[in-house]
């Protein structure tokens, strides 16, 4: 086997690294809000009950944007009922995921939290239950200055200045049968162009996300678009894309190759979006808001934290507290690198989700909060993609997945900022039975290695947990050297690296 080669050249540019592609996702479900973010009972809580050692690690994780408050639980909830006196707010079923909702946290308190955090919020509205008028009841309350019923009650209520919020999700998973108020594309079609129109009438500048496929493999997959952006086309700026994997029934090498779904449904979005504007005669182009992504084993879930039934209503409970495997965050890296190599069309992406549930970082109620071995690829990426994405050429030798036939075992993006010289590759090693040698090829020469670090462990299966998450970090690649325009570097089995270089 001839050495696989990476060639990359700052000269073929897809588009800039977008900060949104690093989002994340806070929706009222078990324990992400209340013991994730919000606990004031803790010892690191500040005077709003807000957990510091969360809003620490959110910071050090790279977080952008944040997505609230859902996903499912959105479709069937009242956002007035999560203002004003905590004690004046109803509790509600939650149908979503069958439980109680307190709203002791609402709108206001997720915006101050969003400020301490240093996110950019991106709300979803009701549009299973609900319809225009209570979006634009939102929207008012959320950003007109002042001078009308709503947004005076906002005032009231403690936030003198409006909370200027871009991002609106037009609903959640409107495909989906399981969605509280599901819709065919057509009923949503209609209903998303409607609200989208009047929300345009309050406010001209706002980005609107029209709900596209909650999964590749949903048999509406690609009408479903189609039908949505023909109603919706000059209305909104992006569809989303939501996508969860894992290794289920299937085997580790389709798992592994996950990003290989991930570029398809991205590329199928885009081609089917294109395929609307040509149609009806449109200029601009719609991107994608890949709003839901993730690694989430259903079943290894279930198996240790059942979800309630029957009259069980319980008030956040632990459910989908998925525990991640080092394979878990490799393939976490690879989603990255999908997203990033997507540039120009994914413009913005929500990891799901922040704090709990199948997240990233985990709380233990009045306790110590510790990172996933899926924290790790996220933070570094964000932390040092910078500039421009690369096209870069790989040639890789390929493998066979029983879900994605022959693919290839390594695949890598990089990106490079032309203010600073610095170039980064991210690159993983799908291999699970060898380390593969990796060539990486400057071209235009004159790079120093200013770091390379490599995750993986010999127990691919090794899981965080709240009593050790550092038995397996990043570690230095000391494979790694440079020889002329040539970086070379061994990738072991099952790995994500990251390689970071500086013109000299
Ligand atoms: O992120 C968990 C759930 O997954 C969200 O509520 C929903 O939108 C999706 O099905």
């Amino acid at each position: 086997m001839s050495t696989p080669r990476l060639t990359i050249d700052p000269a073929f540019v897809v588009g800039p690294v977008r900060r949104r592609t690093f989002g994340s996702f806070v929706e009222h479900l078990g324990r992400c809000v209340y013991t994730g973010i919000h606990d004031p009972g803790h010892p690191t809580a500040d005077e709003d009950g807000f957990r510091g050692d969360v809003v620490e690690l959110v910071k050090e994780l790279g977080i952008s944007t944040v997505r609230y408050p859902g996903g499912n639980f959105v479709s069937g909830y009242r956002w007035e009922d999560g203002i004003g006196p905590v004690e004046d707010r109803p509790r509600r079923l939650d149908l979503a995921w069958h439980s109680t909702e307190p709203n002791t946290v609402g709108l206001d308190e997720f915006m101050v939290w969003a400020a301490k955090a240093g996110v950019e919020p991106m709300m979803a509205i009701n549009l299973g239950t609900r319809g225009v008028h209570e979006a634009m009841d939102v929207l008012e309350y959320t950003n007109i200055a002042g001078g009308t019923m709503l947004s005076d009650l906002r005032r009231a209520n403690g936030a003198e200045e409006p909370y200027r919020v871009s991002m609106w999700c037009l609903g959640n998973e409107m495909d989906g049968p399981w969605q509280t108020g599901h819709k065919t594309p057509e009923e949503y079609g209609r209903l998303a162009a409607e609200t989208a129109r009047a929300m345009r009438q309050i406010q001209p500048d706002l980005e609107l996300v029209a709900c596209g496929s909650s999964s590749s493999s949903m048999a509406t997959f690609g009408t479903w678009e189609h039908t949505v952006l023909t109603e919706t086309y000059d209305l909104v700026d992006l569809i989303s894309a939501h996508a969860y994997y894992c290794e289920g029934d299937s085997d580790l090498g389709s798992f592994l190759a996950s990003a290989v779904d991930m570029d398809h449904f991205i590329d199928s979005v885009a081609a089917t979006a294109d395929a609307v504007r040509a149609a009806g005669k449109h200029t601009k182009r719609i991107n994608i808001s890949f709003d839901e992504w993730n690694v989430w084993d259903q079943a290894r879930v279930e198996s240790y934290i059942p979800s309630p039934t029957g009259d069980d209503w319980p008030v956040a409970p632990s459910l989908l507290e998925d525990h991640y495997t080092v394979a878990d965050a490799v393939v976490v890296g690879n989603l990255l690198i999908s997203l990033l190599r997507h540039t120009d069309r994914v413009h913005s992406a929500s990891q799901a989700q922040l704090v709990n549930v199948i997240a990233p970082i985990m709380t233990e109620p009045g306790g110590r909060a510790w990172k996933q071995t899926i924290f790790h690829p996220f933070a570094l990426t964000s932390r040092h993609a910078k500039g421009d994405v690369l096209q870069v050429v790989l040639e890789s030798p390929t493998y066979e997945t029983t879900r994605f036939g022959e693919v290839p075992l390594l695949d890598a993006v990089a990106t490079f900022d032309a203010e600073s010289g610095e170039l980064t590759v991210f690159a993983v090693n799908r291999s699970q039975e060898e380390a593969l040698p990796l060539a990486i090829d400057l071209r235009d020469g004159a790079y120093e290695l200013v770091e390379a670090v490599t995750y993986s462990s010999d127990d691919h299966a090794w899981q965080a947990s709240a009593d050790d998450d550092t038995s397996v970090l990043p570690v230095a690649n000391t494979t790694a050297t440079v020889d002329g325009a040539t970086v070379t570097a061994t990738l072991p089995a099952v790995s994500w690296s990251m390689f970071r270089l500086a013109r000299g």
